[in-house]
């Protein structure tokens, strides 16, 4: 039986272990989108996993969702993701940048667009802002048909800079209702064109975004984020087991690296979706925030179930050693989650590595007759 602590070839990376940390927005860069210090050391603490996948990373100012994140859509930010993935490659791991477009998850407070989604359907929700706070999200605007596909292109672009920023390659965010999910929802999505309407029409998004990342920088260098039936930020799948069917046909045929995949209620439904996949699977047992986060019992649990990586979240905030911890058995300490967005090192970079405890010392006086005077 595979283990977590057994080697991967990922494309052409070889992967020392099958634990991935799973992507996870921290909100640390700075107001115009650059990776800073703190991040580079928060990566390189975490540098043992065989995985990598950063933070949701802008692939431009128009697909920002929060702020406060880092962009990958410029020469000058990609020139400064440089010292972040340095570190990680100088201790000797390998990371991913997540590319995230909010499409109307996302507010013109924040970047100074108002944002764009298949259909105007808007999220019913308030969104963080900054310093304005929480703010109903607006009415997003419908891509056009020759918008859409430039939208898609987008993605190609900002993989390009992720290599160029030395990623060694790209995770296209199609999960927890941003715009890839947008096009493949049945609630958002009420277009007519060639993007809208039947299963097979509505992957047409994800699959050109996918096509433009491995046109940029080929396909053993991109994988995709998947939340199949998820629901987050208002989504809904009517026809889940279809679309997916679509997705995966279509994602194949492009020999995609990984997809990755948020696991939902329905196990079986997941474990087709492995079946059907030919790479590299990815899974994350604690889904979409669940009550509680992935656990070594998760990760043997799907690893079983054929998955070939198992991507932990919660668990890598507050255990940089995860691997390590792991692999001995050692406690997991707990996140503290009013630090998750809130800027600043402290929650970020001051979790310490487990110290497994000294051997207890002999109790004074054990042994026969020692020290009796
Ligand atoms: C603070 C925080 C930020 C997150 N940001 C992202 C993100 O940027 N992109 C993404 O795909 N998932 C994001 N997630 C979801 C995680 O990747 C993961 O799916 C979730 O935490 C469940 O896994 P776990 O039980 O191992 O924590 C985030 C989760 C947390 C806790």
């Amino acid at each position: 039986m595979t283990s977590l602590f057994d080697s991967h070839q990922l494309g052409s990376l070889k992967l020392p272990n099958r634990v991935a940390m799973a992507p996870m927005t921290r909100a640390r860069a700075t107001t115009d989108g650059m990776p800073t210090a703190s991040m580079a050391t928060y990566y390189a603490q975490r540098a043992t996993a065989g995985l990598l996948v950063s933070e949701g990373v802008q692939p431009s100012l128009q697909g920002q969702s929060n702020p406060y994140t880092p962009g990958l859509h410029s020469p000058e930010q990609a020139a400064a993701w440089r010292p972040v993935t340095d570190a990680v490659h100088t201790n000797g791991g390998r990371i991913f940048a997540q590319l995230m477009h909010g499409g109307r998850v996302a507010h013109p407070e924040v970047a100074g667009y108002v944002p764009v989604a298949p259909s105007a359907v808007r999220l019913d929700a308030e969104l963080f802002t900054g310093p304005k706070g929480l703010l109903p999200a607006p009415v997003p605007r419908a891509l056009s048909t020759a918008e859409a596909a430039a939208e898609a292109r987008v993605f190609g672009e900002a993989a390009r800079h992720a290599v160029d920023g030395g990623f060694d390659g790209v995770e296209l965010h199609g999960a927890n209702g941003y715009l890839i999910q947008q096009f493949l929802s049945t609630n958002v999505n009420r277009r007519t064109d060639a993007y809208g309407g039947p299963a097979a029409h509505r992957v047409r998004f994800a699959v050109e975004a996918a096509e433009a990342a491995v046109d940029a920088i080929g396909a053993d260098r991109v994988g995709i984020r998947l939340s199949p039936g998820g629901t987050v930020w208002g989504m809904a799948e009517d026809d889940a087991p279809e679309l997916y069917a679509a997705l995966l046909d279509g994602l194949a045929a492009l020999d995609l690296a990984y997809i990755h995949v948020l696991v939902g209620d329905d196990e079986d439904a997941m474990v087709a979706l492995r079946k059907a996949w030919p790479n590299t699977f990815i899974a994350n047992p604690g889904g979409q925030i669940g009550p509680r986060p992935t656990t070594h019992a998760d990760a043997e649990h799907w690893l079983g179930l054929g998955a070939d990586l198992v991507s932990f979240g919660r668990a890598y905030i507050a255990n940089p050693d995860l691997v390590e911890r792991l692999r001995t058995g050692a406690p997991l300490s707990e996140d503290d989650k009013t630090t998750w967005y809130q800027g600043g090192d402290t929650g970020y970079l001051d979790y310490p590595h487990h110290v497994p405890s000294a051997e207890p010392l002999p109790e004074a006086g054990a042994g026969a007759g020692a020290g009796a005077a």
